[in-house]
């Protein structure tokens, strides 16, 4: 059984390179071996993170993450049983201010900020599939 779990939250002192790094090695490290696809975008003091996967490690990993200091408020915004994947893998990017993207946080939303807490559903899932073609990638940091 495949779920797919969406929430937001704030990160407790702002998202710093650091903590980006932090995630990344952890997701990479962790993500795979329990079957979990998915996306995180941030911007400076926002994420919102798509998880999919087994329903009981979908489940288990919110509940870890919720019990991370480095972010609050977190808000479970869709939660859906789902026959396929949307993801192939786990990958991370920032949602931006550029113009491109102020127009689509405009469209889905009642203001030209990326934020999550105020979306339906609906409109975070057509925020995402547009917004994944134009967010820009965080890429793994090379680990010599
Ligand atoms: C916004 C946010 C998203 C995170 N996403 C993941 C994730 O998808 N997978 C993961 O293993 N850890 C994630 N983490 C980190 C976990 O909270 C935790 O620090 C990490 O899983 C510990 O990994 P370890 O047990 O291998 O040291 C995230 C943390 C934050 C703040």
């Amino acid at each position: 059984m495949l779920v797919r779990l969406t929430y937001a939250s704030r990160a407790l002192n702002g998202v710093s390179s650091r903590l980006i790094r932090e995630i990344l090695e952890a997701s990479q490290r962790n993500n795979p071996r329990k079957g979990l696809t998915g996306i995180l975008c941030c911007n400076a003091d926002i994420f919102l993170q798509v998880l999919e996967g087994p329903r009981d490690r979908v489940n288990e990993l919110y509940n870890f993450l919720a019990d991370d200091q480095r972010h609050k408020e977190l808000t479970i915004l869709d939660y859906e049983e789902i026959s396929v994947r949307r993801y192939a893998n786990w990958s991370m990017g920032w949602a931006g201010a550029k113009q491109h993207n102020r127009e689509l946080y405009l469209k889905y939303s009642c203001s030209e900020h990326f934020d999550p807490f105020n979306m339906s559903a609906a409109q975070i899932r057509g925020m995402l599939l547009e917004l994944e073609t134009s967010i820009s990638p965080i890429t793994p940091p090379v680990i010599d």
